[in-house]
């Protein structure tokens, strides 16, 4: 095993000095932080007692149990925030502003895929809704507590009102994506150990409808599964299974609206959500009840400014963390309203989301780098037709933002006047971990700032090791000075991180060796690269690891690969990322079909690839498409077998300069590796220069 150091060099130097944007002094007069003091006085407090911080926050909730240990660290890294204290999710989200006379007020608006369709919710109406589902989930499909169910729904208020109600009564929910097929749904129910499954007909969502039923039909064979409830949302009569399928409105009739809510352990896993990993298959992240909470909630308050007459429009899907954190429970938690937003940016018309946020009074838009992109490219004269006057703030999530990104949403959008947040945090942190806060600090374009009070990060230096797999890199001890390129780690606890993943003993083991690669003891380890500048802000560059981040999604190149190999006519595959402007990251496939087909004709390729992507939507995901998909007779090893991904890397990123570093000696096949160049018109410039071997 070759272990390799990266020096670090002035990678700062090559970004330059970025531009800042300083709050607006009204923003920043009516923030819950309003200046850097305010904002270094937290920091403070936060930095000499961060489990007392953590603590105080978590008071600002309703426990009906006070905790006995803020943070049991007997069992590291299986940390557990607020132990004995009980309290729950659906009740301080919901019961308490009732309580507090606030039950009027707008809890959720939705908007349909069609413009104009729209319904609302008030807390109190929200609180009826959610009990009589929780009622039915008790009564006709036998719920109980610590059961687990499948949600599986388009973008509607009951998947938002099965949430509710699933935390209301303590069952263990684990939401998949909507654009997921019927073996990646099958392979979560039996890992979770569902019993019931929520679901719609179908529904539409820009120009395209899509079917869900049937792909669940297909998933519950074989599972434990005893009921399937299915909402109509097409108006569609998809064949009901007899005792098993029941329709969401006999479901739910005559339920009651008076159910209370359980009081739960602060470390009751209140939902499981698949990420994908570099290698192996899904991994079911846990996340705690309390611990979660507080973290939420702190991290709206602080990064959002929430405040109770917010309309806040996080434009993320429900089968997504960002989903669960900051469309659903944020808001409810700081009394705020939430929307919940069906369609697409651009359908019917390209000012669509423009459209929503002015119809609704949006004041902080929440959204990715991706969808940023996508608007940009309709043109500014899109935005420019509404004057969105009610939005103060704006934020971006889920990889990094360029820099021309950032200041078209920030003009065209904020028109000038909205600070912008780009908060970094992973399925697995539970809540935003890194941003600026908009009162009290300037944005810097591509920057996410400071690790939030309570948040303790170190950049280390990279270890890369040659393995059998592949190149593999860990943090090193020694923490890396300000303007160098490193591993961003995580020194201390949050109330937030996923408890562990779900399973048995095999799923905890991963869960150390996944984010604990210094052992139990060592800092948690989100596996992005990153830069810190003099000032303590860091900039998210990517993944140090083989997940790539497309369009927001996170995708595991080893499950891609898994699930490229099972169509029949594939022999080999090696999936890598290279750059793209629009997505971040585009997936770029190396394929070796089998016998029976011999690649070389351009149309029967285009053919096999085009079968390629058909067979992936219908069977696995729609959002696992590779951009790029190359034929080859072989897949180049090294001569002791080893697989070469950052070589497929290399070329696929057209990165000539580590192409000609290659150690072309030790390849076992170096014709193949010509041909490639070849192919992608690189073999002049890589070999032709005078390559080292
Ligand atoms: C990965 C986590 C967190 C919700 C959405 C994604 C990348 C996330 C940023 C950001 C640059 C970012 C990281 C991270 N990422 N936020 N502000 N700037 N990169 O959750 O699917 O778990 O993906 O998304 O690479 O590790 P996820």
């Amino acid at each position: 095993m070759k272990v390799v150091t990266e020096s670090a060099g002035a990678d700062l130097d090559r970004i330059g000095i970025p531009q800042r944007f300083p709050p607006p002094t009204e923003f920043s007069r009516a923030a819950h932080v309003r200046d850097e003091a305010a904002l270094e006085g937290i920091r403070f407090e936060a930095a000499r007692d961060p489990v007392g911080y953590w603590e105080n926050r978590a008071r600002e909730l309703h426990w009906t149990k006070p905790w006995d240990t803020a943070l049991d660290r007997s069992n590291p890294p299986f940390d557990k925030w607020f132990v004995g204290g009980e309290t729950n999710i659906c009740a301080n989200a919901l019961d308490r502003h009732i309580e507090a006379g606030r039950g009027d007020q707008v809890a959720l608006i939705w908007e349909g895929n069609k413009p104009g369709d729209v319904r609302t919710f008030t807390y109190s109406q929200l609180r009826d809704e959610v009990c009589r589902v929780a009622d039915a989930m008790q009564k006709k499909a036998g719920l109980v507590k610590e059961d687990r169910a499948l949600i599986f729904m388009p973008m509607v208020p009951e998947a938002m009102i099965t949430m509710l109600a699933a935390w209301r009564i303590g069952v263990t929910f684990s939401v998949v994506f909507s654009s997921f097929e019927a073996e990646p749904i099958k392979e979560r129910i039996l890992h979770t150990g569902a019993k019931v499954v929520f679901t719609a007909n179908g529904f539409e969502r820009g120009p395209k409808s899509y079917y869900l039923k049937d792909r669940i039909d297909e998933a519950v064979q074989g599972t434990e599964v005893e009921k399937v409830v299915v909402l109509d949302r097409d108006g569609s009569t998809p064949k009901m299974v007899p005792g098993q399928d029941i329709g969401w409105s006999e479901f739910v009739a005559d339920a009651s609206t008076e159910v209370p809510a359980v009081p739960l352990e602060s470390n009751h896993p209140s939902f499981i959500l698949y990420t994908s990993g570099s290698t192996g298959g899904p991994k079911g992240m846990v996340h705690s009840t309390g611990g979660w909470m507080t973290g939420v909630q702190e991290s709206a308050r602080l990064v959002f400014d929430m405040k109770p007459d917010d309309v806040f429009f996080c434009t993320a899907d429900i089968g997504w963390v960002t989903g669960h954190s900051y469309t659903v429970l944020a808001p409810l938690l700081h009394g705020a309203t939430t929307v919940l937003y069906e369609g697409t940016p651009t359908h019917p018309a390209k000012d669509r989301l423009w459209d929503v946020v002015e119809r609704h009074g949006v004041t902080i838009l929440y959204t990715a780098p991706t969808a940023i992109n996508d608007l940009a490219a309709q043109g500014a004269e899109w935005p420019a037709k509404h004057p969105m006057s009610s939005l103060r703030l704006l934020g971006t999530v889920g990889e990094p933002i360029s820099d021309t990104a950032w200041r078209w949403y920030y003009e065209n959008v904020g028109k000038g006047r909205c600070p912008i947040v780009d908060t970094w945090w992973q399925t697995e942190t539970g809540h935003i971990l890194i941003s600026s806060v908009p009162g009290a600090t300037a944005g810097k374009p591509a920057w996410a700032g400071r690790p939030l009070p309570g948040v303790l990060a170190e950049m280390r230096e990279p270890i890369y090791e040659e393995t059998d797999d592949g190149t593999k890199v860990r943090p090193g001890d020694t923490p890396l000075s300000d303007g160098s390129k490193g591993l961003l780690v995580l020194t201390h606890s949050w109330p937030g991180r996923a408890l562990t993943m779900w399973g048995g003993v095999a799923e905890q083991e991963r869960f150390v060796r996944t984010y604990f690669l210094g052992g139990p003891d060592g800092p948690y380890v989100p596996m992005d690269t990153a830069i810190r500048d003099g000032d303590g802000d860091y900039r998210i560059l990517g993944r140090a690891d083989d997940v790539i981040i497309t369009a927001g999604h996170n995708v595991g190149t080893g499950e891609l690969e898994n699930a490229i190999r099972q169509f029949r006519k594939i022999a080999k595959v090696i999936v890598v990322a290279r750059d793209d402007v629009r997505t971040g990251k585009a997936i770029v496939a190396f394929v070796v079909p089998n016998s029976e087909f011999t690649p070389q004709d351009p149309a029967a390729e285009a053919v096999l690839a085009a079968e390629i992507r058909k067979f992936l939507k219908e069977n696995h995901a729609a959002h696992w498409q590779p951009s790029d998909i190359h034929f080859a007779p072989t897949l180049m090893t090294t001569l002791s077998g080893k697989h070469l991904r950052r070589l497929y890397r290399q070329l696929a990123q057209r990165d000539v300069e580590g192409l000609r570093r290659a150690p072309r000696a030790t390849l076992a096949m170096p014709d193949e590796f010509d041909r490639l160049l070849r192919t992608f018109g690189l073999y002049d410039r890589v070999v032709g220069a005078g390559s080292p071997a």
